[in-house]
C-alpha cells in the first residue's frame, strides 16, 4: 500500500476475501457475469460477495451496507425485495414454478407487453437478454432468407455478436464474418455495411440509445435504410426497456422498429427476457427453433406482471429520471467545483448514467481514475462500478448520502490527477477492462 494512499481501508472485508480464495480454482473468473467479477472492483478495498438487498441498499458477506447504484447491472428497477413483486413471487412459488404445459400467466405478461411497447404485436419469452437478441437475429434471418447482421452496441454472449469483439476466441471466423458493425449516430457507416453486402443484410440490430442520445433523424434514417434494403430493424432495448420510458426508447424517440428485445428491468431482478414485434415476422417463430425448458417459468413471469403493474400504477419512471438527474447534475457540478470537469463527467440519460474518466494525454478511458472514485465511494458505503442505475427505492436521503460521498471523493481524484501518479492513490490494483482496448 503506497504512502499516498489516503486512508486505510475502513471496511472489514475478511469473509469476502476468504470466499474469494475458496472461489479461485473452483469458478473460472470467480463470477457468472464478467461485469460483476472481482476484476471490476479495486482488490482489497471493495467487497467481492454480496448476500442481501432491501430497497436501494445491499449488504456484503461481512455485513457492510451500501447504497446500490449498479442495481445488478440494471434489473433492480423497483428495489430489492420490492413488496409487490415479492408477494407475487411467493404466491406463485407456493403454486408451483414450472409445468409440463403452458401457464396462463404467459398470456397476462404478453398482453401487457403488447399494451406497453409500440412495435409489439406478438411476444415470446426467454431468460437472458442474449436469448432475446439471438431469437431476433434468427427470426430475421429466417424471414429474409439472408445471412448478414449489422450490429451496433452490446448484444450479449452469443457467437454472432461476440465474434465482433476482442473476446472472439472460440467463435469460428466463418461466423464472425457474418456480422458487420457500424457506429452509432453515423448513418454513413450503416450505408457502407449495406453497400458491402448487397441484398444480404438480414437485420440491423442496435441499442436505440446508449450513453449518447441519437441525433435527430438518426433512428429514422436507420429505419428508412432498413426499409429500402428489405432488412429487419431490431431495437435492443435490454437496457433501455422499462427504464427510460414504459414503452422503451422506441416510445421516447418515436421510431418503431420491426422487432425489439427486452430483459433486465422487466421483472425487477427475475430472469425474463422478451422478443416482440411485427406479427408477420413473429409468426416465423412457428418455423424456426426457439425453445428451451425454462421458457415459460412462471415465477419470473409473476415478477414481471407485478413489476409492470406497479410501473403503470405508480410514478416509477419519473422517479428514476428525477433521482438520476440529481445524481448526474450533482456529480458534474462537483467535478466542476474541483476543476476536473474535463477529466470526468457523468453522461447518459438520468435513469442510467455512466461516469467517464479521460486520460488528459491520450484521450482514452482511464481505469485508474475510475478505480479511485470507486474506491472512495465504496469505503463510504456507496457501491459504484461505472455509473448510476437508479431504482424506485432510491430515496432523497440515499441521493444526498451519495452526493456527500462524491464530494469527498472528488478532491482525492483531483489530487491524484495533479500528482501525475494517480496509481499511488489506489489501495489495490485498478479495475480491468472487460473487453481489451483495440
Ligand atoms: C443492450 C444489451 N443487450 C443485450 C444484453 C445481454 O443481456 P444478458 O446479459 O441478459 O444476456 C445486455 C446485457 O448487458 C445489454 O446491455
Amino acid at each position: 500500500m503506497s504512502s499516498d494512499a489516503l486512508e486505510a481501508n475502513q471496511l472489514n472485508l475478511q469473509r469476502s476475501y476468504e470466499l474469494l480464495a475458496r472461489a479461485e480454482g473452483l469458478i473460472p473468473g470467480v463470477s457468472q457475469t464478467f461485469s460483476k467479477a472481482p476484476s471490476q472492483l479495486v482488490h482489497g478495498v471493495a467487497p467481492v460477495f454480496l448476500e442481501r438487498g432491501k430497497g436501494a441498499h445491499v449488504w456484503d458477506v461481512d455485513g457492510n451496507e451500501y447504497i446500490d447504484l449498479p442495481t445488478s447491472l440494471g434489473p433492480i428497477v423497483l428495489g430489492h425485495d420490492d413488496p409487490d413483486v415479492t408477494e407475487a413471487v411467493v404466491k406463485q412459488v407456493s403454486q408451483g414454478t414450472i409445468f409440463s404445459l403452458s401457464h396462463p400467466i404467459e398470456l397476462d405478461v404478453a398482453e401487457r407487453v403488447v399494451d406497453a411497447i409500440p412495435c409489439a404485436e406478438m411476444v415470446r419469452f426467454g431468460k437472458n437478454g442474449s436469448d432475446a437478441t439471438s431469437a431476433a437475429v434468427r427470426v430475421a434471418r429466417a424471414y429474409t432468407g439472408r445471412s448478414v447482421v449489422a450490429a451496433c452496441g452490446y448484444h450479449g454472449w452469443q457467437d454472432w455478436y461476440i465474434g465482433t469483439t476482442t473476446r472472439s476466441i472460440g467463435v469460428p471466423d466463418e461466423v464472425s464474418r457474418l456480422t458487420a458493425t457500424f457506429s452509432f449516430n453515423d448513418i454513413g457507416s450503416l450505408e457502407a455495411v449495406f453497400d458491402r453486402n448487397p441484398g444480404d443484410v438480414a437485420c440491423v440490430i442496435l441499442e436505440p440509445v446508449g450513453v449518447v442520445e441519437p441525433e435527430p433523424e438518426f433512428l429514422q434514417g436507420v429505419s428508412e435504410l432498413c426499409k429500402k434494403h428489405g432488412a429487419v430493424l431490431v431495437f435492443d432495448e435490454v437496457l433501455t426497456g422499462f427504464r427510460v420510458a414504459y414503452g422503451g426508447a422506441q416510445e421516447r424517440y418515436g421510431v418503431t422498429p420491426d422487432l425489439a428485445c427486452f430483459a433486465k428491468a422487466i421483472a425487477n431482478g427475475y430472469p425474463l427476457s422478451v422478443v416482440t414485434g411485427r406479427r408477420d415476422i413473429m409468426e416465423m417463430f412457428d418455423d424456426i427453433f426457439f425453445s428451451f425448458t425454462f421458457g415459460g417459468e412462471a415465477v419470473s413471469l409473476a415478477a414481471a406482471r407485478a413489476t409492470m403493474d406497479k410501473m403503470r400504477r405508480e410514478p416509477v419512471i419519473d422517479h428514476l429520471w428525477k433521482q438520476g438527474a440529481k445524481l448526474q447534475d450533482g456529480y458534474n457540478s462537483l467535478a466542476a467545483e474541483f476543476g476536473i470537469e474535463a477529466v470526468t463527467k457523468c453522461i447518459g440519460l438520468p435513469p442510467r448514467t455512466v461516469c467517464t474518466f479521460t486520460d488528459a494525454v491520450t484521450g482514452e478511458d482511464d481505469l485508474v481514475l475510475r478505480s479511485i472514485v470507486q474506491q472512495e465511494l465504496v469505503r463510504r458505503g456507496v457501491l459504484f462500478m461505472v455509473g448510476f442505475n437508479t431504482s424506485y427505492a432510491l430515496s432523497d436521503d440515499d441521493v444526498s448520502q451519495t452526493l456527500d460521498a462524491i464530494r469527498a471523493a472528488m478532491p482525492v481524484l483531483a489530487r491524484a490527477i495533479d500528482s501525475g501518479e494517480a496509481t499511488r492513490f489506489l489501495n489495490g490494483p485498478p479495475v480491468q477492462p472487460v473487453f481489451r482496448q483495440a
